[in-house]
């Protein structure tokens, strides 16, 4: 089992589309998948039309059993109609509680601790984050083999991932003096991208120059994610032969190719 954690300390870049759109995708694929809400938004829980209630502080707070907390996602809303998920999806849904779990944990391992009691039963876990660091990430932090930070090609979306590759940073310093592996910055992702601006395209330029092949291919800014969302649907029920499917399948086919390496 493999986790992977969508950051980006600027809001509305991304995040939740993507973790939601990425885990989906696998589950259609095959993947048996978590999808942990750690957003106090909860975004991510609304996207798959589950109620928002405080699972990932139960878990971590009141220590619930997963039983009690993981809700299978309803496969209408991100397959065909005539389609069943070759593997699954399921959810661990947040709410306003999430805000207080810093207050509430001490130990800053509690999250992988919890996590690895899925290691047998799933393939991965995918984290969708809010944008406000907090003692939550720093968990999430060593819980977490890989990054994904998505962003705008903008100014304001620039500093929000410049402070949360520093945050990484720091955090690197406490996994390496608990023996844990580096961990990865697999891809940083531009999104709302319009290729017939001046501005984005040579953002993206800037982008490549300082992180090389890190920077996965753009995902156009499209009207029809918002329109998908409106609904209660992903993208791959609600326009599957759209070219924003297409984008979110190629993520989903480069997160095969990173789930079958062997772990760092
Ligand atoms: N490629 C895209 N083109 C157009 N709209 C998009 C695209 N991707 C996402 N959106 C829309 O942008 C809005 C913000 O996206 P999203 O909620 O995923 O960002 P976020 O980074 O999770 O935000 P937050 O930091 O508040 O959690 C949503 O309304 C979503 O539908
Ligand atoms: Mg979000």
């Amino acid at each position: 089992m493999k986790v992977i954690t969508f950051l980006n300390e600027k809001g509305g870049v991304g995040k939740t589309t993507l973790a939601t759109h990425l885990a989906a995708g696998l589950a259609r694929a095959g993947r048996r998948v978590v999808l942990l809400d750690a957003d106090p938004q909860g975004h991510a829980t609304l996207s798959l039309g589950v109620e928002k209630a405080p699972g990932l502080y139960d878990l971590l707070v009141r220590d619930a059993r997963f039983q009690d907390v993981l809700c299978p996602a309803d496969p209408t809303r991100f397959c065909l109609p005539d389609e069943d998920p070759q593997g699954a999806l399921h959810l661990i849904p947040s709410n306003i509680e999430t805000r207080s779990i810093p207050i509430q944990i001490s130990d800053a391992f509690v999250v992988a601790d919890r996590i690895q009691e899925l290691r047998d039963l799933f393939d991965l876990v995918v984290v969708d984050t809010p944008p406000t660091p907090s003692m939550l990430h720093g968990s999430i932090y060593l819980a977490t083999d890989a990054l994904i930070y998505p962003t705008k090609c903008e100014y304001l979306s620039f500093d929000g991932l410049s402070e949360s590759l520093t945050h990484r940073e720091m955090m690197a310093a406490t996994r390496e003096r608990w023996g844990m592996p580096p961990l990865q910055v697999l891809a940083i992702i531009p999104t709302m991208f319009r290729p017939n601006t001046l501005v984005h395209t040579e953002n993206l330029h800037q982008l490549r120059e300082r992180f090389g092949e890190k920077v996965w291919p753009p995902i156009a800014l499209r009207t029809i994610w918002a329109e998908a969302s409106t609904v209660g649907q992903l993208i791959f029920r609600f326009a599957p032969s759209s070219p924003a499917a297409a984008d979110a399948e190629s993520l989903v086919s480069r997160m095969q190719h990173w789930l079958a390496e062997p772990p760092a």
